[in-house]
């Protein structure tokens, strides 16, 4: 038997939606075409699958109905491109073709109909046993190097033993949930093949806010807000939506979506703050007319209850008792200064931010391979032929709604295919 009959065509580092996703679509490529092939996916965890089973809460929130660059952070150009080949019809249409029914919920989400996010692990897995793909756990990959006995192609070194392959596929996902297997090694054998990596930090990640703070006394409540990121005195993101107080601090989607740009800041030991605006709609101008409005109409009216027409009353009194005035005061007796005040702490809130709660809360990684060191057209890498890169692992992190598996998914097209399709085997 030579060497070559040993070779695997494409081998896959990491089980997880991208590795998938693309080992999929290499196989679909080579049984189009009728040829015989070797692809296999090795993956570190005893049990593969562990983020598409906890995401979306147990439900999986396979991709969003409107995807866009703009809901991504990193180049917007290459994504922009990426999304484009693999569009949200097809990602429906492929899902369908896999036995996966999508529903859409009024957020614009996408779930499996059967609500479980079990549905989508199996449908992937048993698409690659339809397609002879070889799904091989329990295989952590410590080391790939360039083939040297036969001229091209890759050395994979596994806790197994060895593995020579034409082609790798690196899908080994970020830093967040490492017990889950994505540790962030991969960006250790990106790097030792010659890529950069970018800062890397938690996204979508609830804050802890100092004990000073209220935030237990309100723990499960969750009300509109709109949240300000300023770094180093100058505004770096807006946005508006759902916070959950919580036992620790803040969570929910808007402070989820927010959090990346204050772990970057402050990784790179910048100075940060996060504001809210708890009247989204208004501004401290507008703030200060309604507030006078109703200390004329209804001037014995409580400060608690007043507030309560536009937030939730807890909300309202713990808030009151935080700038140290009394929520029980009727309006019109309010001086002047507290009013002030309580403006300024209703529409310009700065958060005591402590921390972010961890790689063990965070559900993306911020940062990773420069979009730019990579094809967009193939996902190969630019620096090392035969070497694709997807999912995670790339500087691109989507904000919560389904954006990020929708990466893994497009990313996974595209590699998938290309790797096929400039294989031997093709
Ligand atoms: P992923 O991390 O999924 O997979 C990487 C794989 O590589 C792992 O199986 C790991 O074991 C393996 N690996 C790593 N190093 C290795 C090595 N050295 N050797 C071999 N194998 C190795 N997104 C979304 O769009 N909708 C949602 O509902 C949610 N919900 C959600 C909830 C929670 C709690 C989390 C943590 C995350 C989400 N996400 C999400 C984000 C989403 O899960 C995430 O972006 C994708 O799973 C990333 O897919 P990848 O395949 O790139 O990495």
């Amino acid at each position: 038997m030579s060497i070559h009959d040993k070779i695997h065509d494409v081998a896959v580092i990491g089980a997880g939606a991208a590795g998938l996703a693309a080992s999929i679509f290499a196989a679909e490529v080579v049984a189009k075409a009728d040829r015989q092939h070797r692809i296999v996916i090795l993956d570190s965890a005893k049990k593969i699958g562990a983020k598409i089973l906890i995401s979306g809460g147990g439900r999986c929130n396979v991709m969003h109905e409107v995807v866009a660059s703009t809901d991504y952070c990193g180049n917007r150009r290459i994504i922009k491109n990426v999304l484009a080949a693999f569009s949200v019809d097809q990602t429906v249409k492929w899902f369908a073709s896999l036995g996966v029914e999508l529903k859409c919920e009024n957020t614009g989400k996408l779930f499996p109909v059967t609500d479980e996010a079990r549905t989508v692990l199996q449908a992937l897995v048993e698409r690659c046993h339809e397609l002879g793909v070889e799904i091989q756990s329990n295989h952590r990959v410590d080391d790939i190097e360039h083939a040297k006995d036969h001229g091209h192609g890759f050395v994979i070194h596994h806790s197994q033993g060895i593995l020579h392959t034409r082609k790798v596929i690196l899908a080994t996902g970020g830093r967040s949930i490492p017990k889950s297997g994505s540790d962030g090694f991969g960006y250790s054998l990106a790097r030792r093949l010659g890529h950069h990596v970018t800062t890397t930090v938690p996204a979508l990640v609830p804050l802890v806010l100092e004990d000073t703070m209220f935030h237990k006394t309100l723990s499960g409540l969750s009300h509109d807000v709109k949240l300000t990121t300023m770094v180093k005195g100058r505004h770096v993101d807006s946005r508006t939506g759902s916070l959950l107080w919580t036992h620790f601090g803040i969570s929910g989607p808007v402070v989820m979506d927010a959090s990346r740009f204050w772990c970057l800041a402050q990784e790179q030991d910048e100075t940060v703050a996060v504001y809210g605006n708890f009247l989204p709609d208004q501004t401290s101008e507008q703030a200060q007319q309604w507030f006078m409005d109703q200390a004329a109409g209804t001037p014995r009216r409580s400060l608690a209850r007043t507030l309560g027409q536009l937030v939730p009353e807890r909300f309202a009194e713990a808030l009151c008792l935080h700038i140290a005035c009394d929520p029980q005061t009727a309006i019109a007796q309010l001086p002047r200064k507290d009013r002030d005040r309580l403006i300024e702490a209703l529409t310009a809130f700065r958060f005591p931010v402590e921390r972010h709660r961890g790689w063990n809360y965070a559900e993306v990684t911020a940062g990773g391979v420069p979009l730019e060191e990579i094809n967009y057209r193939t996902m190969e890498s630019k620096l090392v032929p035969g070497l694709y890169l997807v999912g995670e692992i790339l500087d691109c992190d989507g904000r919560i709604g389904g954006f990020n598996f929708q990466w893994a998914w497009a990313t996974g097209w595209i590699a998938g295919r290309a790797s096929a399709m400039q294989s031997t085997m093709a």
